[in-house]
C-alpha cells in the first residue's frame, strides 16, 4: 500500500503556495549565505532536508551541505545518499563517529545498548551524532536545518532565524512554517529522490534500530526512540537553552 500523506492530491493553488514559500526559502538562504560565510546546511537525507539540498543546488546558493553518518543508518538512507549523488552531480561533506569512542562504547556496553537505558542511548547519540557534529560546525559562522515546527510540541515555537546560543553561532529552519503536505507537493513538482521508507509510514527517520514506522493518528515522531517516554526524545543535536 502506498503512503497517501506523500502523495497528495496536487491543486494549481497548493503548487503556487509552495512556488511562493519555496522563493521565500531562496531568499532567506541566499541572505544567509552572503551574510555568513562559511555556512553548512546540515542534512539528514529526510524528506525536508531534500527540498532544501534541491532548493540549494538548483540555485546554486553557496552553502554546504554536510551529513552525520552514525554508521547505524537503515539501508534504504544509504540507497538515497547514492541516487541523490546521482541526481545532483555532488556529493554532501560527510561525518563519522570517532572510531576509538565508538570501540569503547560497544566494547563496555555492548552493541545495542541503546535499548538499556536512557542514559546509554543519549551517550550513544552524543557519540556518533553530537560530537561529530561539533567537527561539523567548527569554524561555520550559522547553519541550517530542515526542521518544521508542526514535527513537534517541542518545535512549534521555532523560528526561521535563531541564535543557537550553545554554538554561538546563527541557526535558519528556513523551513520551519511548511507543513508536511508542502513538503510533498514541492518533491513531486521537482522529480526530488527521497528515501524509500517513507513510502512505508516512516514520515521521521533516523538510525535504523532507532526507527519504526507509525500507525495512522500517530505523532510524526512516535517512530523514532519508541521505548522511550516522549519528554526523553532528544537527541542534543538541538539542545534548546531557554
Ligand atoms: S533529531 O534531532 O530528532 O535527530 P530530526 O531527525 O527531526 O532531528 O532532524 C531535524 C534536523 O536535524 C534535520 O532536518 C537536519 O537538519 C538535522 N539532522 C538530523 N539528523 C542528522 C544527520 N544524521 N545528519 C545531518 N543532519 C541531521
Ligand atoms: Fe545510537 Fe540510536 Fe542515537 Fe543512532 S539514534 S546514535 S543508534 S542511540
Amino acid at each position: 500500500m502506498s503512503n497517501p500523506l506523500i502523495h497528495p492530491n496536487i491543486t494549481d493553488a497548493m503548487r503556487e503556495t509552495v512556488a511562493r514559500k519555496a522563493a521565500a526559502v531562496v531568499d532567506l538562504l541566499t541572505g544567509a549565505a552572503s551574510e555568513f560565510q562559511p555556512i553548512a546546511f546540515a542534512s539528514s537525507m529526510g524528506a525536508e532536508d531534500m527540498v532544501l539540498t534541491d532548493l540549494i543546488r538548483q540555485h546554486g546558493i553557496s552553502i554546504e551541505i554536510f551529513t552525520l553518518d552514525t554508521g547505524r543508518l537503515p539501508t534504504e538512507t544509504y540507497d538515497l545518499m547514492a541516487r541523490a549523488e546521482k541526481h545532483y552531480g555532488a556529493r554532501p561533506v560527510t561525518w563519522f563517529p570517532r572510531h576509538e569512542a565508538v570501540e569503547r562504547y560497544v566494547l563496555e556496553q555492548g552493541i545495542n545498548a541503546f535499548y538499556e537505558s536512557v542514559e546509554l542511548r543519549k551517550a550513544c547519540c552524543a557519540m556518533r551524532k553530537v560530537e561529530p557534529l561539533e567537527r561539523a560546525l567548527a569554524g561555520k559562522k550559522a547553519w541550517v536545518t530542515g526542521m518544521r515546527a508542526q514535527q513537534s510540541a517541542t518545535r512549534a515555537d521555532l523560528p526561521l532565524r535563531e541564535l543557537d546560543e550553545s554554538r554561538g553561532i546563527v541557526k535558519f529552519n528556513p523551513l520551519s512554517d511548511w507543513t508536511e503536505r508542502e513538503v510533498w507537493v514541492y518533491i513531486h513538482t521537482h522529480g526530488v529522490p527521497y528515501n524509500e521508507l517513507h513510502e512505508r509510514f516512516y514520515p521521521s527517520i533516523g538510525c535504523q534500530p532507532c526507527t519504526r514506522a507509525i500507525s495512522p493518528g500517530e505523532d510524526i515522531r512516535a517512530g523514532r526512540w519508541w521505548w522511550e517516554n516522549p519528554e526523553s526524545k532528544e537527541c542534543g543535536l538541538h539542545v534548546k537553552t531557554d
